[in-house]
């Protein structure tokens, strides 16, 4: 198998409590993995170790191959990996083109990161040309180019989210790690959604996918692991998950097994 992902016993403590236990995972390239489990269950907390902005208690990630836990988040995201937040974290006075801009200068240390660009927005220099052109782009790929001017505090909230989706796409990631895109989505935002995630994973981007909307999960899917109270409970298709009896106890209830 090729491997893109690799999280080998993974532990992460808050003080007393054990928010991911011993957690292994195994992602191939080129798939869809979706990670679900309960409320509380260590999602986020895993997402974060897989980018950087946790450090693991124990055991080690990796991606393509290489060790990338106890690296920084810039490194990681310059490696490959992306990621959106269960809770957007947009800039609202600022405009869609600003934010997505702000991706692109996240990975460059030399030019100070995301604080120095937020004082140097506007410039005109090669870098900042560049990275205006690839913010472009992604917006043009998530179909919104249109709206580049707008302050995002005055989009709709679909919108803000594909601003944020433009954002992570920007450094071209090998990997995206979602957390719970369509979650605060209606029905309509939540098809278009699913549409650009299916474009994005066809464009090559392989996805590490967190979301409660089973309907979602269950289609695009290749593989999901099924964790509760940290710990993975069940892994594999979604027919194997969605017929498993402790998934059924533990989180998703008999809605999705067949009928015997
Ligand atoms: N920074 C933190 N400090 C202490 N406890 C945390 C922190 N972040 C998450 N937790 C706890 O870890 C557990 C897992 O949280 P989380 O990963 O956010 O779950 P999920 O995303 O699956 O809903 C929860 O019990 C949560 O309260
Ligand atoms: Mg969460």
């Amino acid at each position: 198998m090729d491997t893109i992902l690799e999280l080998k016993n993974v532990t992460k403590r808050f003080s007393g409590l054990v928010a991911v236990d011993n957690l292994s995972i195994c992602q191939e390239r080129g798939t869809i993995h979706s990670l679900v489990g309960p409320n509380g269950s260590g999602k986020s907390t895993s997402i974060s170790m897989i980018n950087g902005m946790l450090p693991l208690t124990e055991g080690e990630i990796f991606f393509n191959g290489d060790k990338i836990s106890g690296l920084p988040v810039h490194e990681i995201a310059q490696r490959g990996v992306g990621r959106t937040f269960q809770n957007i974290k947009v800039f609202g006075t600022m405009s869609v083109l600003e934010n997505v801009m702000v991706g692109g200068h996240a990975l460059n240390k030399k030019s100070g990161g995301i604080i120095k660009y937020l004082v140097n927005i506007g410039g005109t220099n090669r870098e900042e040309k560049l990275i205006r052109e690839k913010a472009m782009e992604a917006l043009e790929f998530v179909g919104i180019q249109d709206l580049k001017d707008m302050q995002v505090k005055n989009l709709a909230y679909g919108r803000q989210k594909m601003t944020e989706l433009a954002r992570a796409l920007v450094n071209k990631p090998q990997l995206l790690l979602l957390d719970e895109p369509a979650a605060g989505l209606n029905p309509s935002e939540r098809a278009e959604l699913t549409d650009m995630l299916i474009k994005i994973h066809e464009s090559g981007v392989s996805l590490f996918l967190v979301e409660h909307n089973m309907d979602i999960v269950m289609n695009i899917s290749d593989i999901i692991t099924v964790i509760n109270f940290g710990a993975k409970i069940a892994e594999g298709t979604p027919d194997v998950v969605k017929n498993d009896n402790e998934v059924i106890r533990a989180y998703l209830g008999s809605k999705y097994k067949k009928a015997e």
